[in-house]
């Protein structure tokens, strides 16, 4: 096949979208940007990547965040551990690289929560090094330029993969051809529904559009199935706020806060009390009101929640718990999106 690099870096320079971590891609804002995009939305990040840059402008400002603060500025997004290894990887850059990213992809690969795709990333786009940055996007333009149908999940098929991306890279622009790849297959060689081939710099090259199976490409392997998991919380209102619980320390949403749960119980109103006195929160007599049932996703495990409304007189709060009142809340206490359906009611002052 000829080369790609001089149809795509045409096209990009002509067709990408403006975006705050294109114009001043310092290591750290192509860092941050990348760890954002990987489970978001271009557009969904772009909010919360002005207001992390706003109040942690380097890396130095992230390796010294406090957790609640640095979670706070997190609250939304998900996947929660992708900032905790930000921090984690920026406390050893200050530690051994005096507060600035490595010019080297090996020293980023090595750093926690960088993997082959944001060290390639970091390196070809702040620092112009020859490397690949294959994503998922980069995947399915290879995949139907050589209409390829080779599990993209499967590691050889992967690296198979990657060499074609580097024959094709120009030594000059290695960050720019990465990013063209990139942005073809987010607005041109799109993932749901047809691609838009009319528009797409590479189309007469494209072996999949010959064939006409572009749709079916890439093959991908079955998704796993979800555990099911049931959940019963209890929302506690006083007089001094909504009665918040932190999470363990390890293990899905470690350290957020949460309204007081249950996971893997379905239990009954005067059960969930009766579990509510056992930690020391006394409720009044008043029957509980049961609230809508939700449910979460999360990569492995469906949480299908049920709960109750409680109200409390004035009281001291259990081991991990706190009163929040609805400012605290705002400000302070990183509520996970699972609990999305129950935040206007935790929010609301009683
Ligand atoms: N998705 C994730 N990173 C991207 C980038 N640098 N350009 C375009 N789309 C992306």
């Amino acid at each position: 096949m000829e080369n790609i690099s001089p149809a795509l870096l045409n096209w990009f320079y002509a067709n990408h979208r403006i975006l705050p971590f294109r114009s001043d891609p310092t290591p750290y804002h192509v860092w941050l940007s990348e760890i954002m995009l990987q489970q978001t939305r271009v557009s969904a990040a772009l909010p919360y990547y002005e207001r992390f840059l706003a109040a942690l402008p380097d890396i130095p400002a992230l390796a010294a965040c406090e957790e609640e603060k640095l979670h706070k500025l997190w609250e939304g997004l998900g996947y929660y551990s992708r900032v905790r290894n930000l921090q984690k990887a920026a406390k050893i850059v200050c530690e051994q690289y005096g507060g600035e990213l490595p010019a080297d992809y090996d020293a980023l690969r090595a750093l926690p929560g960088i993997g082959d795709y944001t060290a390639g990333a970091i390196a070809s786009i702040s620092f112009g090094l020859p490397v690949p940055a294959v994503d998922g996007n980069v995947l399915r333009v290879f995949s139907r330029l050589y209409n390829d149908d080779g599990l993209i999940t499967d590691p050889k098929v992967k690296r198979a993969f990657t060499a074609r991306v580097m024959e094709h890279q120009p030594p000059a622009a290695p960050g720019d051809y990465n990013q063209a790849l990139m942005e073809l297959g987010a607005l041109v060689c799109v993932p749901n529904g047809a691609p838009l081939c009319e528009q797409c710099p590479l189309a007469h090259l494209c072996q999949a559009r010959a064939a006409g199976t572009a749709l079916s490409l890439p093959r991908k392997a079955a998704p796993k199935a979800r555990r099911i998991e049931p959940v019963t919380l209890a929302v506690v209102r006083s007089p001094a706020g909504v009665l918040l619980q932190q999470r363990p320390e390890k293990g899905l949403l470690a350290g957020l806060w949460q309204p007081v749960l249950w996971e893997n119980e379905t239990l009954t109103p005067d059960e969930a009390r009766a579990r509510l006195a056992a930690l020391g929160v006394t409720c009044t007599p008043d029957a509980a009101k049961a609230l809508r049932p939700a449910k979460h996703i999360f990569s492995h495990i469906e949480w299908q929640m049920q709960g109750y409304l409680f109200a409390a007189d004035t009281q001291p709060a259990p081991a991990s718990c706190v009163w929040a009142s609805p400012e605290q809340l705002a400000a302070e206490y990183t509520l996970p999106g699972a609990f999305k359906a129950y935040k206007k009611l935790l929010a609301a002052a009683l």
